[in-house]
């Protein structure tokens, strides 16, 4: 990660964040916030905060208005991923490298630290002290982060997914899947992002979505390739466990080399929608490289 730009400063600035926000909370029961702790500041690739960073600076918004959206953001996808890993849904042991939330605590707890970081997401949204201009755009932006990770995003996406296990489905199903699993959140991460800027035009905003549509898109046809060709220990997660779990996935539907083909496509497609916007887009490019070239 340390190749894209200012990636370890906002990374540094949304972990300042979020710890921040696990320390305001009182504490009623210390296990549960520990498992919060735990899912929300044990690592990850912050790339929904980054897109959001990226995108608002390109487009001139301040970045104590984007703190707040990358914040609430990045809850929302740990919350997916202590319920993703949890034996009802994947069932997986590793993630980041260390012992899932359910592993290291127990499923109790993980169900409900994952509740609680989801509502964590919205208290972020809701309370944030954003700056005049955008105040008025408060309630829109908890608008998109509703949509995008409810039943009509991510939750409908992932029953999507539980539910194309063990069978075959017609690529274009696949693409519905995946634009509501992953797609949703880095798409709202790039338009909320940018709505952190006082003035965007409508065409700079539909751009900004193909090109977010394209490399949500991207993203999840590179984690089904590296799924099978890179290691436990590159992934922090078991690899081949699409597989052993009877996933309908790119590399199963088009092979290894369709996926990939389909991946340097998007890649392609996604710089072409960049081309229109008037700023400068070099670190959103940038960003829709390390998708396709991601090996973790
Ligand atoms: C992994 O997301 C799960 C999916 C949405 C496919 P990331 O690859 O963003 O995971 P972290 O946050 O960097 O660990
Ligand atoms: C997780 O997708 C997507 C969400 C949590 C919304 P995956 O199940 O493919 O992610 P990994 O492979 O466990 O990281
Ligand atoms: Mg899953
Ligand atoms: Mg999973
Ligand atoms: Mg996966």
């Amino acid at each position: 990660m340390s190749k894209l730009v200012d990636h370890d400063f906002y990374q540094q600035r949304i972990d300042n964040f979020l710890a921040d926000k696990l320390d305001q909370l009182a504490i009623n029961d210390e296990k549960l916030h520990q498992a919060m702790r735990y899912g929300l500041l044990i690592g990850g690739k912050r790339m929904r905060p980054y897109l959001a960073y990226i995108t608002g600076e390109a487009l001139g918004a301040n970045l104590s208005d984007i703190d707040g959206v990358a914040g609430a953001l990045e809850c929302i996808h740990a919350y997916s991923l202590l319920h993703d890993d949890l034996p009802a849904m994947d069932d997986d042991d590793l993630r980041r490298g260390e012992p899932t939330c359910h592993k290291a605590f127990d499923e109790a707890t993980a169900i409900l630290a994952g509740d609680s970081l989801q509502t964590l997401a919205f208290d972020i949204l809701a309370n944030h002290s954003f700056s005049k201009a955008i105040q008025p755009k408060q309630l829109k932006l908890i608008q998109q982060l509703i949509s995008a990770s409810g039943y009509q995003g991510m939750c409908g996406g992932q029953a999507l997914d539980l539910a194309a296990t063990n069978q075959q489905i017609p690529l274009a199903e696949l693409e519905v899947l995946h634009s509501l699993k992953t797609g949703a959140l880095l798409e709202a991460s790039v338009l909320m992002g940018a709505e952190c800027a006082v003035q965007v035009s409508e065409n700079d905003k539909k751009a900004l979505k193909e090109y977010a549509q394209l490399i949500g898109l991207a993203y999840q046809v590179q984690d089904d390739i590296i799924d099978i060709t890179s290691t436990e220990e590159q992934l922090g997660k078991p690899s081949g466990s699409d597989l052993a779990a009877n996933k309908s996935t790119y590399p199963a539907l088009l092979g290894l080399q369709g996926a990939q083909e389909k991946a340097e496509n998007l890649f392609q497609q996604a710089l072409q929608a960049l081309t229109s916007l008037p700023y400068n887009t070099h670190s959103l490019a940038e960003f829709a490289t390390f998708i396709v070239k991601r090996d973790h």
